[in-house]
């Protein structure tokens, strides 16, 4: 049977490469891509649609027109702009996503991608090799409204059988998209700062380590994911997943080792200090390797080399 893949929120920093990555697997008909603003010229390859996932009637139309196979559900709002928006963050994370699995039932979509994150964990998380199941005390509304998504993807998995699958992404690093107001987006600013202007005020402290990954590895992972048989999935809340580990100071030399003259400053006060405080700094994913065999393939080295490589000829 052919796909019908409906993404929603594809103009976002993860939407964008996936509907690419999705069109060339599935052909462009197949994808359709829709956003609440217009589509960019990445996924303007295909069909595309407007939409507000807050708007019950606009979402069910959608499902009406493609009766999707499977939908990626990506419209969010992400950590530092959600705490600027509280209410707002906790109203579009969470009415976006039960809509969406109430669809999925009635319209018996095969299979349902949501993107979980780091931020589910809180303080008191154990902060090295943060394991799949452990004390959980968010205290971003983004965080908490990715923990109580995750239960209520794992509710409609065993309530009603929606095949509902889901990562805890970690920051996000590639140069086709930018991301959208989260915490981890000094890790993708910097390099543009560091080809336009060769310095860099970075956000976080020098010390502060997050778990990371490059695009690449983390659509690799999706789509795995995606593919992997269902009787094989043994997480049916969200898979935390692995990349890379590392600080700004040590992003910074990594990217001095190409672009030698670069420097970096710190600025102090940032409100996005704390919630990086209160995130892992490593994340253990035996779970994702052993269900669906998962392994990153991007280091720190390499991630730093393809993005200065493919960056420089857009900037
Ligand atoms: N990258 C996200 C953020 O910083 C974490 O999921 O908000």
């Amino acid at each position: 049977m052919s796909e019908k893949i409906l993404v929603i929120g594809a103009n976002g920093q993860i939407g964008t490469e996936l509907v690419i990555a999705l069109r060339n697997i599935h052909g462009s008909n197949q994808v359709i891509a829709s956003d609440i603003h217009n589509p960019n010229q990445d996924n303007n390859t295909g069909p595309f649609e407007l939409v507000n996932v807050m708007d019950k009637d606009n979402l069910r139309h959608l499902f009406e027109k493609y009766r999707p196979t499977q939908v990626y559900l990506l419209a969010a709002i992400l950590s530092a702009v959600g705490e600027k928006q509280p209410k707002l963050a906790w109203d579009l994370n969470m009415v976006g996503l039960i809509q969406v699995l109430d669809f999925a039932v009635e319209f018996k979509t095969a299979k349902v991608f949501w993107p979980s994150s780091i931020a589910v964990f809180g303080p008191h998380s154990p902060k090295e090799n943060t394991p799949q199941f452990c004390i959980m005390d968010p205290n971003t509304v983004y965080g908490f409204s990715k923990l109580a998504g995750e239960r209520w993807c794992e509710y409609y998995y065993l309530k009603y059988g929606v095949d509902v699958r889901s990562i805890r992404y970690p920051g996000l690093i590639g140069w086709k998209s930018a991301p959208g107001g989260g915490t981890t987006d000094y890790a993708v600013n910097i390099f543009h700062e560091a080809l336009k202007k060769g310095n860099y005020e970075s956000f976080l402290s020098a010390g502060t380590a997050l778990p990371m990954m490059y695009m690449d590895d983390a659509i690799r992972a999706t789509l795995s994911l995606m593919n992997a048989p269902a009787y094989k999935l043994s997480i049916r809340s969200s898979y935390n997943l692995g990349g890379i580990s590392f600080t700004p100071a040590q992003l910074a030399e990594e990217i001095k080792k190409h672009l030698p003259d670069f420097k970096i400053s710190y600025s102090e006060n940032d409100p996005r200090q704390a919630i990086a405080d209160s995130w892992p700094k490593s994340i253990d994913d035996t779970y994702a390797q052993q269900d669906w065999d998962w392994k990153p393939e991007y280091d720190l080295a390499a991630m730093t080399a393809d993005m200065l490589t493919n960056l420089k000829n857009t900037i």
